[in-house]
């Protein structure tokens, strides 16, 4: 629809820092543009070591415990088709990332929602949780910050999630690709770190939110030698290699000024207020002020309509792009989803519209 504003897809309106975009040139033109070794080029995965180290005081080895991988999205694949066996359980956050239980199915395994509510800030009741375990449990996903919900778990709600899955056997998929962006002075924490769960955590993690590389494709995962190695042997038969020059560009990002990172993440965060600020003086929405990613979720129950049809009516009529809560699991319907991954301007002029919108009479 021309003219309408997008609050809709998850990516940073940035461009990566200059240094990335000469990376890849470089590397095109020094004539790296064969295949690379499958588990990612040497620069990258040493460079990938050093950041948990520093960052997690986790050691990886780059030989065998990290492995290149086309987005978080490929990573998240991986682990499920290594990991899970056809009628195995997968705990998944709902509302969560859109990926998850259709990656779940196709690796022949059955997801089981977690779910999550506005009331408890979406954290997980570990009662409840726990009582979801069965038998064929064999994997939970979890996901700080949390898409769409921008819920950062604390270190107790992440030990309580630890001791679930250390009792169960579980192996955690951890998703981290919002690691950095995250406000007010809050730490974000790996749930690798933790006693006892390097052995059994494959942290997934990503270029594209953090460095602005959407579409250079590249993402990762850090793992114990005997997990990665079995999502090494999938990757290697399905998608061979990443490209190239991105993972140069991706070295260039980690090993370079990490200024580009914390100008974002503060643009991000004047946006987010704004964003709540705005949406908080809009009759029928109630949003409470996301601590990460960049994703408002307000509660639209007072509607009286489903997300999808709030989500085509403010397309209609207010000509802005938002997504439908339901759109990220059942416990998603009753909610928006509106990134502020976009201008402040742009994100002004939307809600100058849901505003106009929802004074009109009746309001939708
Ligand atoms: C929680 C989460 N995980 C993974 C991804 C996938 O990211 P990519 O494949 O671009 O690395 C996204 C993208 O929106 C996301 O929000």
């Amino acid at each position: 629809m021309p003219g309408a504003i997008s609050l809709g897809i998850g990516e940073p309106d940035f461009t990566p820092p200059e240094h990335v975009l000469e990376a890849a040139k470089r590397a095109i033109d020094e004539g790296k543009t064969k295949y690379t070794p499958s588990n990612g080029i040497p620069e990258l995965r040493e460079a990938l070591a050093r950041k948990y180290q520093r960052e997690y005081g986790l050691s990886y080895n780059p030989e065998s415990e990290v492995l290149v991988t086309v987005g978080a999205t490929e990573a998240v694949a991986l682990a499920l088709l290594s990991f899970v066996n056809p009628s195995d359980e997968v705990l998944i956050p709902d509302p969560g990332f859109v990926c998850y239980a259709p990656a779940v199915k196709i690796a022949g395994g059955v997801p089981v929602s977690i779910p999550l509510f506005e009331d408890d800030d979406f954290k997980p009741d570990i009662e409840s949780v726990t009582s979801l375990v069965t038998r064929k449990s064999r994997v939970i996903i979890v996901n700080s910050p949390n898409n769409p919900t921008g819920t950062v778990l604390t270190h107790d709600e992440l030990a309580k999630l630890r001791r679930l899955a250390v009792e169960n056997d579980l192996i955690v998929v951890s998703d981290e690709v919002y690691e950095k962006i995250i406000y007010d002075s809050t730490k974000h924490l790996s749930l690798a770190t933790f006693p006892g769960m390097r052995e059994r955590t494959i942290v997934v993690n990503s270029f594209s939110k953090t460095y602005a590389m959407t579409g250079f494709r590249v993402g990762f995962s850090v793992g114990p030698e005997e997990l990665i190695s079995a999502m090494l042997l999938i990757h290697q038969f399905t998608v061979a290699s990443v490209e190239g020059p991105a993972q140069y560009a991706a070295t260039a990002a980690l090993e370079g000024s990490q200024d580009f990172v914390s100008d974002m993440v503060s643009e991000f965060d004047k946006r987010r207020l704004l964003v709540h600020k705005r949406l908080g003086e809009i009759e029928k929405f109630r949003c409470s002020l996301p601590k990460g990613a960049f994703y408002a979720f307000p509660n639209i129950g007072d509607f009286n309509m489903t997300s999808a049809d709030v989500s085509e009516r403010i397309f209609r009529e207010a000509k802005v792009i938002v997504t439908p809560g339901s759109a990220f699991g059942k416990r998603g319907e009753g909610f928006l989803r509106l990134s502020y991954a976009t201008s402040y301007d742009k994100i002004n002029g939307a809600m100058d519209r849901l505003e106009k919108v929802a004074s009109e009479s009746p309001p939708f």
